[in-house]
């Protein structure tokens, strides 16, 4: 199959910084969308897979090219294609590809798919090459895995609900957050500031925790009723066992239990924030109360589009700070002190410069 070379921005190692690149992006199939990539939020993720920091779970294949927020305008598509058309303004999240006929998939769940491809560090099916993420000036994607992008919202701030938006929206979904509920969300990053604004819009009664005074107040303008500091042992202790739901999304070790220990009988903690190292867990924590533990991943592509429908009528974004490319690196630099109010945008008409 013939390919196009396309400028990127790429890591070529796990110390080096990222720097231009050219990289083989696909010739659409019938069935693929080719999209101008407009903006790409930077998630934390893409520091950990670009640092190699997850190389206990996994490697990272260099190059990479990290960026799976992507926001777009389609400029071409194969002759099969029925969702978009040249000109439709467009998302693609994490996932680029799956079977589409397993179970999970049946089920609205390609997230859970044995054959999903994630959108960099996968294994292009058709090339056979690894997959690259939307730190790029275009990308072509099979038409399932397209997202229709609200028109009413600026775009900057849409490409981070392609990942931290669902990865929060998903777990309040399948945990039922709502009016009467306490939810608690830990750590005010990019996940976290998505995390308060979708359990402010489900009605829920909420807390966040953080470990910076500073985000005091933007804690409260983005949605909270109460703000912790989680490092203030009597602070914790007033809101002992009255959490209905607690969203973990901090990117670093931290002590689960102290969190746990917050959470009424039957209440669950779900980690979306994916640290290097493995958490201790006190049995006691769960045992007395009956409490649950657990994680979620992204959510399914019918899922992401709800979300993003339910953005354009709440007239939800994330709140950037939009930079050029050649600024990634210290973007990753800050990103690691948790220096971002709440979420770094790539404009990628700067990679044209
Ligand atoms: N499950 C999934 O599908 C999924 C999807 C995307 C990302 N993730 C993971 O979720 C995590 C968060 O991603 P993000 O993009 O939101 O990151 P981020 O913007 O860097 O936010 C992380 C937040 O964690 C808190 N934090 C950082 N260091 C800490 C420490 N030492 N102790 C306690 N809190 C600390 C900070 O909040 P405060 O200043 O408020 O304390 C920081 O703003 C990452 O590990 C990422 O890989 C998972
Ligand atoms: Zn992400």
């Amino acid at each position: 199959m013939n390919t196009t070379k396309t400028k990127a921005y790429a890591a070529q190692s796990a110390t080096s910084s990222l720097a231009s690149a050219t990289i083989p992006r696909r010739e659409p199939t019938p069935r693929d969308v080719k999209i101008e990539i407009l903006f790409c939020g930077i998630c934390h993720s893409d520091l950990h897979y670009a640092r190699n920091e997850w190389s206990s779970v996994m490697q990272t294949v260099y190059p990479c090219v990290p960026g799976h927020e992507i926001v777009g305008r389609v400029t071409s598509v194969g002759s099969a294609v029925t969702k978009h058309k040249p000109g439709d303004l467009v998302g693609v999240g994490c996932l680029v590809d799956a079977d589409l006929s397993c179970p999970h998939c049946r089920a609205g769940n390609e997230q859970f798919s044995p054959t999903q491809v994630w959108t960099y560090g996968g294994t292009d099916k058709h090339l056979g090459l690894p997959t690259y993420g939307g730190y790029s000036e275009s990308i072509v994607v099979d038409e399932h895995f397209v997202l229709r992008v609200p028109k009413n919202l600026p775009l900057a701030g849409v490409a981070p609900l392609l990942c931290a938006g669902i990865t929060t929206y998903s777990p309040m979904r399948h945990w039922k957050v709502g009016p009467s509920q306490k939810v608690g969300i830990v750590g005010l990053g990019g996940l976290g500031h998505m995390g308060v604004k979708f359990a402010r819009a489900f009605g829920a009664h909420v807390v966040v925790f953080t470990t910076s005074p500073g985000k005091k107040d933007d804690a409260i303008r983005l949605g909270a009723h109460e703000v912790v500091l989680s490092r203030n042992a009597e602070e914790m202790n007033k809101h002992s066992s009255s959490f209905n739901f607690i969203l973990d999304a901090v990117a670093a070790p931290h002590d689960v239990n102290a969190y746990l220990n917050l959470l009424k009988v039957d209440g669950n903690l779900t980690l979306v924030g994916a640290p290097e190292k493995p958490h201790a867990i006190s049995a006691f924590s769960l045992i007395m109360g009956r409490r649950s533990l657990s994680g979620s991943p992204i959510g399914g592509i019918a899922e992401t589009q709800e979300m993003l429908d339910f953005c354009s009528q709440h007239n939800i974004t994330a709140d950037v700070e939009v930079i050029p490319i050649q600024k990634v690196n210290e973007a990753y630099d800050r990103m690691a002190k948790g220096d971002v109010k709440y979420r770094f945008s790539i404009d990628m008409a700067s990679l044209k410069a």
